[in-house]
This record gives C-alpha cells, structure tokens and sequence, in this order.
C-alpha cells in the first residue's frame, strides 16, 4: 500500500531544463500521500552516467514530505530521471533506513517497491552470505542488492537484464521501479499483482501506481499487467514479458481531471468527498435505470439465465465495504428472495467456506486491490463460484481477477476513510439486488417501477443531508468531551451504526462501538451508565418501534441519546437529547442517507479534537497486505 512514481525526460531547449524531474516527483508524492505517509524518499540520477546517483528520504509521519522536500534543495539541479517513494509500513519500522528508494552496495541503482518479497529472508541470508551490506529491515531492500548481483556477473544484460533476473528469486507481488547512474536516461519498472500505469508524451515517461500522481501529464495511460516489465526512456515505452518478448500494452482514457483529485477549496479531502456524495450517488446510477423502468446491468456480462441459478450470495469485504454489503444484504433477501451470506474477508479465507458453481460470490472494495479480499475471490474462483467485483477503480486488480465487475463511479477517494466511495457501493448493490429480483421476477414490474424511482431521488435527500452539516457540528461540539460513544441500530439500521462506530474511532481515535440495539440486554447494556452517549440509528423501518424501546432501555439507564430521525419525526425526537435530522426514504435504501450524518458527527468531532481528518493515525487508504 505504498505509492510510487517515476519520470524520466529529455533535454528542453539547450539541455539545461532538466531539472523539473524532481518537481513533478514531489508533486506526484504529493497526491500519493493516502497510500501512506510513514516516510517519503526520492532518487535522481543523470544526466550523465558521471553525475552518480542522488537520493534523500525522510520518515516524519504526515510530514514526511515536507520534510523531503526541504531536504530536495540540495538535490543536483539537473537530472534525467528519478523515482519517488510513499511508505505504509509493513516490514520494518516508519524509519528512514526503512524508507525507500533502497540502494545496492555501491548506492549506484535505487529502487522504489509497492508488495511483499515473501522469500526475503532466505534471499537476505544469502546475499549478507555473499558480503553484501543490507542497511534497512524491509523486504524490499534485497532486490536492489540482487540486481547488483545480476550486473556485475553479466555486465552486458544491463539494467533491464539484470531487473529481469533479480526477479526470477523472488516470490511474492511487486510493482517497481529501478534507476542506476549508469544508464541515466532509463527507468525500468516490473509488475506482478500491485499496479502500475504508464505514459508517454513528448519528450518524457512516467509511472505511478496511482493515476492522480500523473494525472497532471497524461489522461493516456499504458496498463502494465502482471508478470509485465517495462523500460522508460524519454518519450519511449517498451513492455515485454519476463521472458524478453515485447507486448502491446493495454491503453485507456480517463475522463477525471486533475481536480477532480484536488480539495477543490474544502479544507480538506474528506470533506470535499463528503460533498461530492450526491454526485457518486447519481453517477453510480446513471444509464442503469432505463426510460421503460427497467434496469440495465448488461456490462457485467452475466445472463438472467446465470443469475435465475444462482441459489445463494456470497458478500465478502473489509471495513466499510463490508458493511455495504451487510446493509445491502437485506434487500437482496427481501427483494431478490435469495439466501446472502456475509463475511469480513480476513475471515472467509480461512474458514473453508461452502461454494459451488450456484454461489455468486460478491467481492467489494473502493480500491479493488484489498489483500484480502482480493485472496477471497481467487479462493472463490478456485471452489467454482461466480465471482462479481464491485469496485471504484477501473482494471484493479480485482476487477481483473474476476468473472464480472460492476463499477460504481465515485471518482478517485483521497482521504483514508472511505465516505463516497462508501455510498456510491451501496446503491450499486441496492441496484444489484433489485437487478437479482428482476432476473428472477421476484419482484412485480410495477413494485420494481416505484422502487426505481425512489432511487433516483436518492442524490437529492444525501444533498439534503448533507446540508445539515453545521447542525451535526453542533451536535459534536456538545459531546466533544465524551470519551467513548455506543452506535445503536436494528435491521438495516445496524450496518448504519457500525459504519458510524467505525468512522468515529478512524478519526477521533475515541472509543467507539457498534451494536445490534436488540442485543443490548444480553451484554453492551453493562456498558451504560449516567452520561453515556448513545448514538441511534432511528429513522423510520417496519421494527421502528422495537428500536425505540431499545432506546429507552438506555435511556433508563441514565444515557444521553443522540437520535438519527426523519425530517418532521417529532414522537422520535422526543425520545433523544439531540436529533441528526435526515429525509425520509423507502427504508431498505434508508443506509444511503443515514450514514451520512454519521460520516458528518465523526469528521466535526475529529476537527474539534485537531486531528487530521485526512490521513488519520495507523491507517491506509489501500492495504494490499493481509
Ligand atoms: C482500509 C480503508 C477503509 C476501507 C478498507 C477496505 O482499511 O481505510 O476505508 O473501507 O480499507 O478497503 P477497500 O478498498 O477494499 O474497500
């Protein structure tokens, strides 16, 4: 879950202008902060084989590239190419000797690496076996000193060669990119399960494992697959396999602009997400509902005939995709009338779950490159069970690995806790499920008629929503000192309350846990004394009752109660000490809207506390470690 970029480019005008190498890697690092921020490191070389090789990191936390970049004004004013490094810890401490790019012996190639080398133990035997000096604790230091190894045994296969054989000793999924003072113009990059994009234009090329580093370059990028490997040199691409055959590599077109990955005048990035939610809503939407009432899932190449076999669903996920596919596992019971089970993916992997050719296995994940999940579905593809990803990001790993994709189109997330990305899942699984019903007409047309239209309201009631944003902060403001906080809800209002658990101890770093309501007496009412803030989910369900008279179980107790309510619910409202008004909707899309003030209560608190709601503590955008 590291981020990478790499440019390298020619003389502008006289051959003095190279020296930009090292603004577009800062700036790259920059928009790659969210795939970690432990520590951020640079290494330029060029632009002749004499100007050696220069490198600087720096480990400060969410100030590792400030840092970095102070250290950068001793950076040599001219270079050819360079490779930039953001780290999320994962073998080895948050330090600078940890910090990529890695260096061989001779610090004359650096290497930035995304993924685990699961045989670097043996291999960092081996090599110290052999005199070399490995200075860091990671994994990924071993490969620079293998490289070393491939060069000076076979000068003649240069830097590609030597990558290429560095490579055939390693187990486990990379992405990298490797530049040596000898060959000062080229950068070479491989590929093996973590991703990375490419583009060319004029007079340069670059890579990055994320489209929004580059994104100011090129909407053109070069897809590198796995098993792939690739050689940059200004204005040239070549991609062969790891056997030396060239490959045409797979082109696409993105139609986001390099704000849509900026703040766009938000205080920060979360927010601006936040915003954006009736957009993703909307957009998730779009050509899915067609004129006649209908709906259209045709790109995920699945026919009704497939879908009228399938005899149980399957959702797996992590964090807050999980708990869109909890919240969307009740409407595909109740509409499609198909039994769902669901599971954290960490968990499913290990259990041996029970799959056949008749299980659809639903895999869910903003970033498609989740480990676990990932491990999930390719064990589900091994039982025989149809596998369908639903992701955010265009060829992902994921939606690569997979039998069927479906897409929502939320648009690239920077801040670390998923809230668009989060909404925009579950009305494409609200859409699936009512898709299921269709396929196996378990749902009247007129029935499915009406509940197609409610859903194209949906943007509208989240704008609503969030337009109570203040009144949420006020709400904060009042239990800022709170030291823990109880999430209550029942039925679909349950995953409503462990996504605001969740949020709340993502950002505020406060106690915060979710329960089923009805639950409470057998254990988490112990928890309840005189000023516990209990937060519940009570918008308007057929059981809206049942979670009243949990409410005012802990009401008895002495709790204050903050309740999520329907504009105008006054019998509700009287029940609590503060109300988070949100519109009303059917109730099984109800998640849609009500997560949104939760979202809203955790960022203000969180604000209120100083913290930076952005990039919180320990956290990652993309984990693609188990
Ligand atoms: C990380 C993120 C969460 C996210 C989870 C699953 O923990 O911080 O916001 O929900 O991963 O990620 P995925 O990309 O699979 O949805």
């Amino acid at each position: 879950m590291c981020g990478i970029i790499g440019i390298t480019r020619a003389p502008v005008g006289d051959g003095s202008g190279r020296s930009d190498v090292l603004e577009v890697l800062l700036e790259g690092l920059g928009r790659l902060e969210y795939r970690g921020y432990d520590s951020a490191g640079i290494a330029l070389v060029g632009p002749d084989a004499s100007d050696g090789l220069w490198r600087a990191r720096a480990a400060n936390g969410t100030r590792s590239l400030k840092d970095l970049t102070k250290r950068a004004e001793d950076a040599p004013e001219l270079s050819s190419a360079g490779i930039g490094h953001t780290r999320w810890a994962t073998h080895g401490g948050p330090t600078e000797e940890n910090a990529h790019p890695h260096v061989d012996c001779s610090a004359g190639l650096a290497l930035v690496h995304n993924g685990i080398i699961e045989n670097h133990v043996e291999l960092a035997d081996e090599l110290v076996a052999a005199g070399h000096r490995l200075r860091s604790e990671t994994d990924t230091e071993v490969l620079a000193h293998l490289i070393e190894v491939a060069v000076s045994d076979h000068p003649e296969i240069g830097l590609v060669g030597a990558v290429r054989a560095a490579l055939g000793r390693v187990r486990g999924a990379f992405s990298l990119a490797v530049v040596c003072s000898d060959e000062p113009d080229l950068i070479v990059a491989a590929r093996r399960v973590s991703p990375l994009l490419m583009g060319v234009t004029g007079d340069s090329a670059f890579l990055a494992s994320d489209i929004p580093a580059i994104l100011g370059l090129t909407r053109d990028f070069f897809v590198l697959e796995d098993d792939q490997m690739a050689e940059l040199r200004p204005g040239s691409l070549r991609v062969t396999n790891f056997e030396g055959e060239e490959i045409d590599p797979q082109r696409i077109t993105v139609d986001w602009d390099l704000e849509a990955a900026r703040k766009d005048g938000y205080d920060d990035f979360m927010s601006k997400e936040m915003h954006e939610q009736p957009k993703a809503v909307a957009d998730t939407l779009l050509d899915r509902l067609l004129p006649d009432g209908t709906l259209s899932l045709d790109e995920m190449h699945i026919t009704n005939a497939e879908l009228r076999a399938v005899n149980k669903v399957f959702i797996v996920a992590c964090g807050s995709s999980y708990h869109a596919g909890l919240m969307a596992k009740y409407s595909i019971e109740h509409w499609a009338r198909i039994p769902v089970e669901i599971d954290i993916a960490s968990e499913f992997i290990y259990r041996d779950p029970v799959l056949d050719p008749t299980t659809l296995v639903i895999g869910v994940s903003q970033s498609g490159e989740t480990a676990d999940t990932r491990i999930a579905m390719e064990e589900a593809r091994r039982q025989g069970a149809k596998v369908l990803v639903i992701t955010n990001v265009v060829d992902s790993s994921m939606a690569r690995g997979s039998d069927a994709v479906l897409y929502t189109r939320a648009g690239p997330e920077i801040g670390v806790a998923a809230t668009k990305t989060h909404l925009a899942q579950i009305t494409a699984l609200e859409i699936l499920a009512l898709y299921l019903a269709q396929a196996r007409q378990a749902l009247s047309p007129h029935d499915a008629r009406v509940l197609f239209e409610q859903m194209g309201v949906l943007p509208d009631k989240v704008a609503l929503a969030l337009e109570r944003s203040a009144d949420v902060e006020a709400v904060a403001a009042t239990y800022r000192d709170s030291p823990s906080f109880m999430f209550l809800g029942r039925q679909v209002g349950y995953p409503v309350a462990l996504e605001g658990a969740l949020k709340l101890k993502e950002l505020s770093y406060l106690r915060a846990e979710g329960f089923p309501a009805g639950e409470l007496k057998h254990g988490p009412i112990a928890l309840v004394e005189p000023g516990t803030v209990v937060i519940g989910v009570a918008t308007r369900t057929p059981i809206w009752e049942k979670m009243m008279s949990n409410i005012t179980e802990v009401k008895s107790r002495g709790a204050t109660v903050v309740l999520v309510a329907n504009d105008g619910d006054e019998e509700t409202a009287r029940q609590a000490d503060a109300v988070l008004w949100v519109p009303e909707t059917e109730y099984l899309f109800a998640p849609i809207i009500d997560v949104v003030p939760m979202q809203l209560f955790a960022y203000h608190l969180a604000r209120l506390h100083g913290l930076d709601v952005d990039r919180p503590r320990n956290l990652a955008k993309v984990v693609t470690v188990e």
